[in-house]
This record gives C-alpha cells, structure tokens and sequence, in this order.
C-alpha cells in the first residue's frame, strides 16, 4: 500500500482491490499509519476517510457478529453436536455466518431453529429439484435483515471435498442451481437433473432461453448505513427519478424520496417484498412519490429514469450491464416528457469484483465504507 498510497488514485485502487482481497481491515491499517507527518502529502484526506470509516466499519461488523454467534448457538444449542457454529475470523466485512452439520437433514433442523428468531431460507425447491438438492445440495442459506442483513449459510458435505478426476466427473454431472430452476420435474425423476445443464447450457448459447430466467438473486438489503453514501456517490437530487432494479423491501427508493425528494421506482420479482415495499413508503409519507412494481427488473421501464441502482450478483450484473447503459443513453437523447434533458447515471454496488470487459469502463469506482457496513460502488455517466 504504501507504493499505492503515493497518489490518490492508486489508494483507491488498492482499497478496492483489498476488499474483493477480505483484507481491507489490514489495507486500511496501512493507508492510517502511511499518512504520519512526514507522509501525508501523498495521502488525498478522502482516502483517509475511507480507510478510517473501514477500520471503524470492520471493528463494529465484528461486534454484531460476535452478538449474533452467541444468539444463533443459544438457538441451536438443543441441537448439541450436530450444529457447530463457525466463529468467524477478525475483521469480516459483511454480515456472514457459518454453521457446519453432517447432512442436509441436520441443515433443515437448524433451518427450523433459525426461523424462529426470524430468517427465512433462500433455496426453496420443490419436486424432483428438491430431491436431487437433498441428494448433491451442500449449503443452505438462511438471512435475517434488518439495517442490514445477517447471512448464515449452514454447510454440509464439506468435510468430503473431491479432488482430481473425482471433481472433473462432479463437475460435469452434479446438478447446480441454474440446473434446479431450469425445469420442474417430479420427485421421481431427481436423477434426470443430471441431464439438465448441457441442454440447459446449449440452450442459453444459442440464446433461445435467458441466461437467468426469472430469479436473479435472493433478496439482501443495502445496508442503511450505505444508502446516503450511494446517494451522495450517484449525485442524486430531488429533479431525478431513480429506478432499483429488484428493489427488495423498497428501502432505496424509499430513502431516495425521503431524504432527497425525487420520484423513485422499484421493480421487483417477489410479490411479498414489493408489498413490503409499499408499506415502507406509505410508512414513510412518500407514497406519492414511490411507484412500486412487480415484475421482471430487466424489462422495466427506463424511459424517465435518470438514476438506476443495481445490487444484484456479479455475474448478472455484467450480463444486463450493456442493455441498461444503452436504454439510458437513448432516454438521455430523448428524454421523456417532464424529464431535464441530464447525464444519467448507473450506480452498481458489490463486494465481489465485477470482471468487467474494457467495453464498458466505469466513470468511477470507490470504496464506501460508514456504519458497519462497507462495499465497492461504480458509477457509469451516461451523457448525451
Ligand atoms: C440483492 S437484493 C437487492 C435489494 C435492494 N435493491 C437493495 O439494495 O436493498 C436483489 C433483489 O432482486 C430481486 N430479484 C431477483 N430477480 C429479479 C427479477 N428478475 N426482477 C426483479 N427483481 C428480482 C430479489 O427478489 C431481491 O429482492
């Protein structure tokens, strides 16, 4: 870091890349001590700030997740042995627990412990998916969000890691969840999903079936701690008109209208989440302001949209991010009726790197860390 810390730019970079590292407590130590008297001329303030706000974001993450060990064994305690709560290593970055079992049985009965202190289990499969998941699945993942959300991902079959030709052949015929959501199949037929992903994969190649074809990811909230970091970052302000792309419970778009005034609109997949996301902007007193909608986050409409946010996984995000940069330079070219003619702007935010192609760089890429919560945002700027 050091090398880096001596301009701006470069210490950005390296606290991006410490957190797609997990090392950003230790990268942000660095950049505090690096600005001594004698070194602080390199050092813009910002990065500072940053490099603080991490520390602090860490330290606190820390704290929450110690809370949350003795919460999450108190509630499996009944299960003795056969739930082993991981403790988690110093300075975490995000909210995320794990649980060790010996088999997916044991995973449903610390799955029913864990939902009566409120998650809910994101892999919800039915029929023949549901039964090769008991037979290849080896995680299942339970959250819990409030200001932020608690993962706890409960494992099994992690002790028994194929390696060598054993791994290539699993590889090839074990069934993932691209392959579970592709086709429902009766319970009889679990052993077919052994056949679903080379079709399903030439499938998607020729492009006559959609990479993702309905879920895009499950539902983890933007931190509160981020949102007035994300707002300050996309420049937002009351004459824009944000759109959340799988809005979840609706908490940007209602903050964007609440503390900024501007119309907002969340589209989302889940009707229970866009009920949620409702009353939230009800609750709030922004109703007027906040249109929420349930449907395919990809197919929304863009045409008045100045400021589109999008927290979804890595690999979606490169897969519609070309569409969407395009559909908000022909809004800006034509702005829609009501809408100043302005630069649109593209906010993605996630801790796993992007990998994005030279095609599409970003204007700008910061970490933002505040509270305890931290993340790497970008921003594309799209003018006319
Ligand atoms: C990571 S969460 C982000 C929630 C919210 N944007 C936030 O930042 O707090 C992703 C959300 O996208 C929703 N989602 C998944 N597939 C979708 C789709 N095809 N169309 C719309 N929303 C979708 C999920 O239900 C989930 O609520």
């Amino acid at each position: 870091v050091s090398d880096a810390a001596s301009d701006g730019e470069g210490v950005t970079d390296a606290l991006v890349a410490a957190v797609h590292d997990h090392t950003l407590a230790d990268v942000a130590r660095s950049v505090v001590a690096g600005v001594g008297p004698d070194e602080v001329s390199g050092l813009a303030a910002s990065d500072q700030d940053v490099a603080l706000a991490a520390l602090a974001a860490c330290a606190r993450i820390d704290d929450e997740l110690a809370r949350s060990v003795v919460e999450i064994e108190a509630a499996l305690a009944h299960l003795g042995d056969r739930a082993r709560v991981v403790v988690p290593e110093p300075d975490a970055q995000y909210h995320l627990l794990r649980v060790h079992v010996d088999d997916h049985s044991d995973a449903l009965a610390v799955g029913e412990s864990l939902r009566a202190i409120g998650f809910t289990v994101w892999e919800t499969w039915s029929g023949g998916a549901a039964e090769s998941f008991r037979r290849f699945g080896t995680q299942l993942t339970y959250a819990r969000t409030d200001d932020v959300s608690l993962v706890v991902s409960v494992r099994w079959g992690h002790r028994a890691r194929r390696t060598g030709w054993r791994s290539v052949a699993a590889r090839a015929v074990v069934p993932t969840a691209g392959d579970w959501e592709a086709i429902d199949l009766p319970r009889w037929a679990w052993w077919a999903y052994s056949f679903v992903r080379p079709v399903r994969q030439a499938a998607e190649r020729l492009g006559w079936r959609r990479r993702y074809p309905e879920n895009l990811g499950p539902f983890l909230a933007t931190p509160d701690a981020l949102l007035d970091p994300l707002f300050a970052f996309a420049d937002l302000g009351p004459g824009d008109v944000v759109v959340d792309i799988g809005c979840g419970d609706g908490r940007i778009v209602v903050a964007a209208a609440e503390r900024v005034g501007c119309r907002a609109r969340g589209v989302e997949r889940s009707a229970d989440l866009a009920a949620a996301a409702r009353a939230r902007a009800s609750a709030a007193g922004v109703a007027h302001l906040v249109d929420i909608e349930v449907g395919d986050g990809r197919d929304v409409d863009l045409s008045d949209a100045t400021v589109v946010f999008v927290f979804l996984p890595v690999e979606v995000v490169r897969e519609i991010l070309a569409d969407l940069l395009d559909r908000l330079a022909s809004n800006v070219n034509t702005p829609a009726k009501g809408v100043t003619k302005c630069t649109a702007r593209l906010v993605v935010h996630e801790q796993n790197p992007l990998a994005l192609t030279s095609a599409h760089p970003p204007a700008e890429r910061r970490v933002l860390a505040a509270g305890n919560a931290v993340t790497v945002a970008h921003r594309w700027d799209v003018r006319g």
